[in-house]
């Protein structure tokens, strides 16, 4: 049997992670700027994580949502706390794109409509809503396209008024990331997230934030959309929930009442999922993570501007994109397979780092002079 070639796939096997840092079966040491995918957010293999889950796993690994799960509740008092909402409500799922597919259905069930406005260069995930609201056509499969789904571009107010003058009652969600990743970095503007929120409360929508690839305190924040001073309705999360086992969830306002089998999963939730979260969660707490994130961010943020090469620098605390001019773009394969440095990338031309939330200042001036030595070639 082989495997269904889907992914374009660089020639390095990884066999040994630790902090910041992977090998490769040579032997070859590289920093991890990516975190496979923003997935890794307190550090490969962190001794608190291993044993949290080790443990665990020597206890009960997994049962099913027949039974009660202490550990569910454990880890929605904690999230609540850290992220500052002790009165939502938290579902747990096991991926970024179930947890949107999960939040556009709740709000549905809210208010029983069925548009949704979502936002040109967004990205939410591959499952059949979640897809439909992403702004790429390529992965849109017939049998998932609809026209429920308004696309509107981003940070456009006037478009936003418009078309809640237009479609009103008819529209029962509107989803936004509060970093588009996928998009390049961009940010929604403050005004634009509190606009989101008033029109939303003006026609009973539900304002949902994917917070799946900026959330978890990678700005600083627990939710970047939190930087607005406003609440969503719904956050959406996963990544680095887990620290790379598979785990997400979806934290819900209390206007929202729960019926029996609305929502489910077999395996959400389940023990070491719970143990994992908790684990991350603890170890943020303990290390002071979203502050390191903020320090570490601003620093790079502030140095990267001032090298000339790049036409722009996006972001905010440990999500940055740098865009960097046609004519630069081996830099991200230089920086892989000369420097020895894993970075992320959004297309056309944009690096993009996405690096544990404990990255110390040493590492950031590690990738600093590498980069300006993958710029010159
Ligand atoms: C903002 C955002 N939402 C949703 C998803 C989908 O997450 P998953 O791949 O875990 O389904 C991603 C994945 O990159 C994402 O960046």
């Amino acid at each position: 049997m082989n495997l269904f070639d889907v992914y374009p796939l660089n020639d390095i096997e990884i066999v040994k992670a630790s902090g910041s840092a992977v090998w490769d079966a040579n032997g070859q040491e590289y920093l991890d700027l990516y975190g496979g995918h923003a997935v890794i957010s307190i550090g490969h293999t962190h001794p608190h994580y291993v044993k949290r889950l080790t443990d665990q796993l020597n206890k009960v690994g997994f049962y099913s949502n027949s039974v009660k799960i202490p550990l569910q509740v454990e880890l929605a008092e904690k999230l609540g706390k850290v992220s500052g909402k002790t009165d939502f409500q938290l579902f747990l799922c096991n991926s970024g794109a179930e947890a949107n597919e999960n939040a556009l259905k709740l709000a549905s069930f809210y208010n029983g409509r069925k548009k949704v406005i979502a936002f040109k260069g967004a990205f939410h995930g591959r499952t059949s809503l979640a897809v439909s609201a992403t702004d790429n056509p390529k992965i849109i499969a017939p049998v998932n396209s609809t026209d429920n789904i308004i696309f509107l571009p981003f940070n456009d107010e006037d478009a936003l008024k418009q078309a809640f003058g237009f479609y009103g009652e008819e529209i029962s969600s509107v989803i936004i990331e509060g970093i588009q990743g996928v998009g390049g970095i961009k940010e929604a503007s403050v005004s634009f997230l509190q606009l989101i929120r008033t029109l939303c409360d003006q026609y009973n929508a539900v304002y949902i934030a994917d917070s799946v690839q900026c959330g978890y305190g990678r700005t600083g924040l627990f939710y970047s959309h939190d930087y607005a001073g406003v609440n969503a309705d719904v956050y959406t999360m996963a990544k680095g929930m887990g620290n790379g086992f598979p785990v997400a969830g979806i934290s819900i306002a209390p206007k929202f009442t729960a019926w029996h089998s609305m929502l489910g999963t077999t395996f959400g939730g389940n023990h070491l999922a719970c143990a994992a979260a908790l684990a991350v969660l603890e170890v943020m707490e303990e290390d002071q993570l979203m502050e390191n994130a903020a320090k570490i961010g601003d620093y790079l943020i502030n140095e990267l501007k001032k090298i000339e090469e790049i036409r722009e620098v996006r972001g905010r605390g440990l999500m940055i994109g740098i865009e960097l001019p046609e004519e630069l773009s081996q830099v991200k394969k230089n920086l892989l397979f000369k420097q020895f440095i894993f970075t992320g990338e959004a297309k056309p031309n944009v690096i993009r780092l996405l690096p544990a939330l404990n990255l110390t200042k040493a590492q950031a001036d590690q990738f600093l002079e590498n980069f300006k030595i993958a710029i010159k070639g």
